[in-house]
């Protein structure tokens, strides 16, 4: 190796170095649960809008997307959107604005963050495991805490559903965890209060959830994959065309 490649090798070890420790940074370390969006999900995306607007809207803004804009996209009926959908006095063209501003800020210290474009931000796995990871911690000042986001403001606001969990004590084998009753295998939590789903129940509404969240953070998502898809049938086609043309063309000169 000459002096430059050295050069060079040791540059991109430095650099992959930082790239990790700042993944690490963002995760805290944590193992993200990995979760890819089902875009064109319409139902899906349906269900996660209705629980976005009745559990998180109350402190986050969707700056980025227009009630009517979301009406059309998810084939929402205007009479749905205005009755099951919008609380604020809105109207169907305004962005989706938090329901009850300034007042979160002083509650939890932070301002909520705007939403539209968290999906791509962090990424859907990160806030499909951040809705999955909050925890009991009594050091904390609501009393809970998230491994994903570690000293979290923003309250457990799914508790009724999820329940409660803590962190699970390391058990030396499988055997007793399932003894314990809510401990999964290979779930860093156990549950120790019932919510009102099941973890499989809830496992779907974080999962809807966050499908909607995607389809806010990009709502032409859907559209550009099935037009790029008719691209590329046209394209095909124009290749089996130029092929018999090429034919034709050449048919004399054989
Ligand atoms: C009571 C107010 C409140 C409600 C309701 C609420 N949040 Fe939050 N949320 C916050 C606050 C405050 C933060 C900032 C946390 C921090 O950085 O410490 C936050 C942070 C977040 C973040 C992390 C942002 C980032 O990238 O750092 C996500 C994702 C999020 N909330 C999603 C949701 C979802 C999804 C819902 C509905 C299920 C919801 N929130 C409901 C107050 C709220």
């Amino acid at each position: 190796m000459n002096r430059l490649t050295t050069r060079f090798a040791r540059i991109a070890v430095l650099l992959t170095g930082a790239l990790l420790a700042q993944g690490a940074q963002a995760n805290a370390g944590v193992q993200l649960l990995s979760f890819t969006p089902d875009t064109g999900n319409l139902a899906s995306a349906q269900r996660g809008a209705r629980n976005y607007m009745a559990y998180c809207s109350g402190c986050h803004s969707m700056k980025y997307l227009r009630y009517n804009r979301l009406a059309e996209d998810l084939k929402i009926p205007e009479d749905v959107l205005k009755k099951n959908l919008m609380f604020t006095s809105d109207k169907v063209g305004d962005p989706i604005k938090v329901a009850m501003p300034a007042a979160s800020e002083q509650w939890f210290g932070r301002v909520p963050p705007d939403l539209s474009l968290e999906s791509r931000a962090r990424g859907p796995s990160w806030i499909y495991t951040y809705l999955k990871s909050f925890y009991i911690d009594e050091s904390r000042p609501l009393g809970v805490n998230n491994t994903v986001l570690v000293g979290a403001s923003m309250p457990h606001v799914l508790w009724e559903l999820q329940g409660w969990q803590k962190k699970a004590e390391h058990k030396a084998e499988g055997e007793h965890a399932e003894a314990a009753g809510g401990h999964h295998e290979g779930s860093p939590f156990e549950l120790v209060t019932k919510g009102s789903l099941t973890p499989k129940e809830y496992d779907e509404f974080v999962a809807d959830t966050v499908n909607f969240m995607d389809y806010a953070a990009e709502p032409g998502k859907a559209g550009r994959i099935s037009l790029g898809f008719k691209v590329l049938m046209y394209l095909f086609g124009l290749l089996v065309l130029t092929y018999f043309l090429k034919k034709e063309f050449w048919r004399d000169v054989h």
